[in-house]
């Protein structure tokens, strides 16, 4: 399933443009209103006091702009951002290493924070609290802790899912977000400025018609931008119109609803090898052969949000709408 032209996660083909796309200032950031706004106050607040920005997580689907929101926050602060990721930190000492280099004021974004192991959550308790790390030092019977300060950072943490942090980390942001799909007019609107940004010709009906296959999902309008290009310059005069955006995107068997291929065989497999459920992820999982995270956290959301599935207690389910897409009279329940 990695080749999914519309799989939400960063691939190497998005990483040059991404940075270029990344837009810097709040102002600049489209949709979101709520953390948007909610943001401006607190950074307006902090600034004001002289004080760091209380820390803040951003969780949601991937692609909808929390590594992005993380940079602004540090340009609008005016400090600097360190990046690093859950996965990436294996011991507490690294962890400790990467706070004390921290500069007063700084944001440390730690991506895919959920995936911190234990003992390196636990040094970011007092750290996130008080600005100190408790470190041993010596060895064996003459070991002992000693207490440092640090200077007073913003952690800024992104995660897909806010349920899959542990309580007591959750418990110390002082600010938390939950990001939404886009709509099909930010998307737009974020497309225009991408193409202008890329020097690429689009037509509103084109950005529009992109937009509205783009999964709500930024990451996603950007790369499909940048396939319908080289597209319409090899087939075309190298403008996006409708007809280019439309005829590229069947190409790329992206429906008129954003799902892809992957997701036609969730929906599929769930209609025909389960009548249409309810089925465990578990299960669902094995007859698609996908890991149960990948499902629960990417495929997921954008289908229960459009309709197309709904979670029970009992598992899930398709919807009429499933059915209604592939054209099938919905099973009587
Ligand atoms: N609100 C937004 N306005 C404009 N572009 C955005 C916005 N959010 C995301 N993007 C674009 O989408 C890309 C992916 O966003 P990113 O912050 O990396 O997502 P996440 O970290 O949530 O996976 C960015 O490089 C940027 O080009
Ligand atoms: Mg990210």
């Amino acid at each position: 399933m990695e080749k999914r032209i519309i799989s939400t996660q960063v691939r190497e083909e998005d990483i040059k443009i991404e940075k270029s796309l990344r837009p810097q200032t709040l102002e600049d950031y489209i949709g979101q209103q709520k953390a948007k706004e909610n943001l401006k106050i607190y950074i307006e607040a902090a600034k004001g006091r002289g004080e760091s920005l209380d820390h803040v997580l951003f969780y949601g689907p991937p692609g909808l702009g929390k590594t992005t929101l993380a940079g602004i926050i540090a340009n609008e602060m005016g400090t600097h951002i360190k990046i690093t990721s859950g996965p990436a930190i294996g011991r507490p000492g690294e962890m400790a290493a990467i706070l004390s280099n921290l500069q007063e004021g700084d944001v440390l974004f730690v991506d895919e924070i959920h995936r911190l192991n234990r003992q390196v959550e636990e040094v970011l308790y007092p750290a996130m609290e008080d600005y100190v790390i408790d470190v041993m030092i010596g060895k064996g019977a003459t070991a002992r802790s000693i207490r440092l300060d640090l200077p007073k950072f913003t952690l800024v943490g992104a995660t897909t899912r806010a349920g899959l942090l542990s309580a007591p980390l959750r418990d110390r942001f002082g600010v938390v977000h939950h990001l939404e799909f886009y709509t099909v007019e930010e998307l737009q609107t974020i497309l225009v400025h991408s193409a202008a940004t890329l020097g690429v010709e689009i037509e509103r009906e084109g950005a529009f018609e992109l937009a509205r296959r783009s999964r709500g999902t930024p990451r996603l309008a950007n790369r499909l931008l940048k396939r319908v290009r080289d597209f319409a310059e090899v087939r075309y005069d190298g403008r996006i119109t409708k007809e280019v955006a439309s005829f590229a995107l069947d190409l790329l068997e992206v429906d008129k609803m954003g799902l892809d291929q992957n997701d036609r065989n969730i929906l599929k497999i769930m209609i025909e090898k389960f009548s249409g459920g309810p089925v465990g992820l578990d299960t669902l999982a094995a007859a698609i052969g996908e890991d149960p995270g990948t499902i629960e956290d990417v495929y997921e959301p954008y289908l229960v949000k459009n309709g197309f599935i709904n979670r029970t207690p009992k598992g899930r389910v398709v919807t009429e709408s499933a059915y209604g897409h592939f054209g099938l009279e919905p099973r009587i329940r």
